[in-house]
């Protein structure tokens, strides 16, 4: 990640779900909080900024012009929405197992604009809730939090930490992380952008740090993202935007491949949803064009 860029892609998905939230219906994650982390100058730059990504994704000069909020909702639908929203759901619906199930840690790694501490102070009350994000990022939420008028809540516990240089146990146990208590991780929207050696090794970490029982999510791309003639086109789009935002798209794993390497970590896969897996499970029978993104798929795996 290019410091001075200040986590643009944290950004760029909590907008997403913010507009998603006011925009539509049925609503696939309701993240009802994002829209408060912006101000409104900010807003209507996004709304510009994110909509403008239409003529990019669509340069042949056959494609239909589009007045702003039109660019912006294909933007939101065939772009950005689509990869934030399901996997925010899928991630907290599992949470609300683990609570169930009597769970008090929630780890929440890359954790950007996430909203949940202060979203659904019915489930935080009864987690300590660890938010590890890189140092920048991190800075530039905690202000946004302030100018929102947010009380922290006391189970909340920011941690800093960059995933490439810093080893995950040592950072959770300083943070008053409980090895002994099971605990919820969720790890979104950041494998993408690390090398393998880094997902794979942050993995064998948490596996070394949490008890028997604990689970962890997160989404990954697959090695055909990477594969010029089979990468789909809209991803081939969001490859070159975020890399001219400074956070480039470096990894993609083979699923069967990534199950053994969980294995190997002392992880047993409980759910691995591909693609069209998540399209059924979240995206049915709805009137606008919100699907499950190529190429990107989901983890539950839980530690044995
Ligand atoms: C696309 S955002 C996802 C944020 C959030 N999980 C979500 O779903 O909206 C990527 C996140 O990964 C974090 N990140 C990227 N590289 C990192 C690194 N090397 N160390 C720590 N965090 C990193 C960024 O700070 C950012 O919060």
């Amino acid at each position: 990640m290019v410091e001075n860029q200040m986590g643009v892609t944290a950004l760029v998905t909590a907008f997403s779900r913010a507009y998603h939230s006011i925009t539509d219906e049925p609503k696939i994650f309701d993240d009802f909080l994002a829209i408060q982390l912006f101000n409104k100058m900010e807003e209507d730059f996004f709304r510009k900024s994110i909509g403008s990504l239409y003529s990019f994704c669509n340069p042949e000069p056959a494609a239909p012009e589009l007045d702003t909020d039109s660019a912006l909702a294909w933007v939101m639908q065939n772009l950005n929405g689509s990869i934030t929203l399901c996997r925010s759901r899928f991630s907290e619906e599992r949470l609300l197992d683990s609570i169930q199930q009597g769970i008090g840690q929630y780890v929440i790694l890359g954790a950007g604009m996430d909203t949940f501490a202060f979203r659904r102070p019915d489930w935080a009350a009864s987690l300590q809730i660890f938010e590890l994000d890189h140092p920048v990022t991190q800075a530039m939420k905690r202000q946004r939090i302030e100018a929102a008028g947010w009380k922290i809540p006391e189970e909340l516990h920011f941690v800093p930490i960059d995933f490439s240089n810093q080893d995950i146990s040592t950072v959770l146990l300083q943070s008053g992380f409980d090895p002994h208590q099971p605990a919820f991780i969720s790890w979104l929207g950041v494998t993408f952008y690390l090398t393998r050696e880094v997902v794979l090794s942050t993995l064998c970490s948490l596996a070394a740090t949490i008890p028997a029982g604990s689970q962890v999510v997160f989404d990954y791309l697959n090695n055909e993202a990477f594969t010029p003639d089979k990468m789909d086109q809209r991803l081939q789009s969001m490859q070159s935007i975020v890399q001219q935002a400074g956070e480039p798209m470096k990894t993609g794993f083979d699923p069967r491949q990534l199950e053994m390497e969980l294995a190997q970590a002392d992880f047993q896969v409980k759910e691995n949803l591909a693609p069209d897996d998540l399209e059924l499970r979240y995206f049915q029978q709805r009137n606008d064009n919100y699907h499950a993104f190529p190429h990107i798929h989901l983890m539950l795996a839980e530690k044995k």
